[in-house]
Parts: structure tokens; sequence; C-alpha cells
């Protein structure tokens, strides 16, 4: 395992390892004990879209294995203003022992992690958020004591989330269950890679419109916003057709009583959920964004270790 770029990319057990790690560190950072693996490494992080939770969790993630994290804006770099992949990678790695990079085209990552002989971390395209559903597939361990088995529901956009969770299902043991509108629904080549991993996995995918077949009996039941980022112009159709998609109480009844709720964040309440069920009882959306850190720390620690 050279990169992170897709969960289509690593083995079901380098999946678990980087579960078991990130609670390891999980674990030790609450006792206190410190795990100065990357001392004196340094991580490029390259974004050129917003954040707030990937930069945060990356930076201090960084900073609590003993290493430097490096903020890279794309507005201040000269990628930004035209300069190549290629020779952006052969110059940085030069420098750093890792690079993570958040941006638009998923080519672009792929053509970075294959110039660059560092590391390469996916940290968000249009196409995956891999380091997402790692930390994810980790809350839904903790609360729910297994992977294996459990049903996990997104109802929404099929985005680069839903792309992730059926790759992250897959690889985990999980049977899945997507529900987008028709012209919104996942991209046919992740769909067909997806659907190889879940007949090796033995386990079930289900990709429909309809939101009440997807959500039934789910043991985790996942939203993301209907506007990503890049897809601003499109913000007035989008929650006009995603309406009957909206993740609240009358579609949570189908769920398995004690379902968790999750969302990668940010969340727009009111449109792709309803504040009582992202403030209720069956959210466990800090919890996630926590383990974001934690995830990613097992992530650096095997890439850059
Ligand atoms: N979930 C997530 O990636 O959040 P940010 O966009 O804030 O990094
Ligand atoms: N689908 C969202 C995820 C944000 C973390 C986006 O790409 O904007």
């Amino acid at each position: 395992m050279k990169d992170l770029i897709s969960l289509h990319d690593i083995t079901s057990e380098e999946l678990h390892q980087l579960l078991t790690l990130g609670l390891k560190l999980k674990d030790e950072l609450k006792k206190g004990i410190p795990h100065p693996i990357l001392k004196g490494k340094t991580l490029g992080m390259i974004f050129t879209k917003s954040s707030t939770r990937t930069r945060v969790s990356f930076e201090v993630g960084m900073t609590q294995l003993g290493g430097y994290p490096l903020f890279l804006s794309s507005n201040d770099i000269q990628l930004g203003r035209g300069e190549t992949i290629h020779d952006t990678a052969k110059v940085l790695e030069r420098y750093l022992d890792g690079i993570m990079i958040r941006t638009y085209a998923h080519s672009d990552v792929i053509e970075l992690a294959e110039e660059a002989d560092i590391p390469v971390i996916n940290a968000l395209t249009d196409l995956l958020h891999p380091c997402q559903v790692l930390a994810d597939l980790m809350t839904t361990y903790e609360h729910k004591g297994k992977l294996e088995g459990l049903k996990f529901a997104y109802i929404g956009d099929g985005n680069n989330m839903a792309h992730s969770i059926m790759y992250g299902c897959a690889k985990a043991g999980l049977d899945c269950a997507i529900a987008t509108p028709k012209d919104y629904q996942c991209d046919d080549e992740v769909v067909e890679n997806a659907k190889a991993d879940f007949k090796a996995s033995g386990r079930e995918l289900i990709l429909t419109e309809d939101p009440i077949e997807a959500i039934k009996n789910a043991d985790v039941v996942y939203t993301d916003t209907w506007v990503s980022m890049g897809q601003e112009a499109e913000k007035a159709e989008r929650q006009k057709i995603f309406t009957p998609y909206q993740v609240n109480s009358e579609l949570f009844k189908h769920a398995s009583d004690d379902a968790i709720f999750m969302h990668c964040l940010p969340a727009y309440r009111g449109f792709e959920v309803t504040e009582d069920i992202i403030d209720g009882p069956h959210s466990v959306i800090f919890d996630e964004a926590e383990n974001r850190l934690h995830a990613q720390k097992a992530v650096m620690a095997t890439l850059m270790g």
C-alpha cells in the first residue's frame, strides 16, 4: 500500500488493519500515551476546496504523531496557476514525506500518486472520499460492536460519499443500500467495481430510487448534502428534486429501532436531514467527526511510518 486513493484499491484485510490501528491510537491518545510514529516527517496538504474537518483532523493528527503538517492552499501554490501535476509531484517529493490532497478531478489525484514517489492520500475528490468512510466504519464498529452483516443505508445524492460508502461496505462485510433519484445515480464505473467487490464479499448491494426500500431495517442511516462543492449553481433545482429523499422521522421509522444516524458534515438542517434526526438520540455525528482524526492517523502511520 503506497497511497490511499480509493477503498476499492485496498484489501479487506488492509481495511481492518487501518481500523484496528485507528482504534488503538484513539485509546492511546485518551490515556495520554504518546505515539511519535512520524517524528521528523512532513505532510503536505493541498486543498483546492474548502474544509473544516479534513484540514483540522489531518493537521492535528500529524502533530500528535510527532510530524509536521504543511497547509498548501491551491490559491497560494503554483499548481493553482497552471503548473503541471507532474512537476508539482516531482518537486514536492524532494521536500515532503507524504501528500494529502483535496481537489475536484479524481484523475488529478491518480496522476499525482503515479508521479510522486511518496505516499498520496485522497482527502476528497468529486468521485470519492475514502478517509471519511474509514471514520464512518470505525464509528459504526464502536456503536454496534461489529461490522460484518450490518445493513448500511445511504439516502440522497449518488456522489463521492455514496461511492466510497459502497466500496467501504463491500470491503468491511456490510450489506449496503443506496437510494438516489433517477438522474442522480452513482457513477457507472464505480457501481461496476462495487458490484465485483460485493460479489467477492458475499454481501448484498441494493441500488434503488425508493428511500423506504433502502432504509428498511437498516442499522446505519447516512445522508450527505444535496449540493456538493462545485455544484452551487444547481442548488435550487437539486433542492426540489431531492425533497422526497430527506431523512426525517417518517422515513427513519422504517430503519432498525436502534439504528445510528451519520452524516459526513457539513449538514444543512431542514434539507437532507431534519433537526430532530441529526440532533436526536440516534445521531452519532460528532463521534463520527472525531474519528476522522483517529482513522487518518492510522492511514498516515501506515503509509508514512
Ligand atoms: N466531512 C468532511 O470532509 O468535512 P470537511 O469538508 O469540513 O473537511
Ligand atoms: N459530498 C460533499 C462531501 C463534503 C465532505 C462534497 O463533496 O461537497
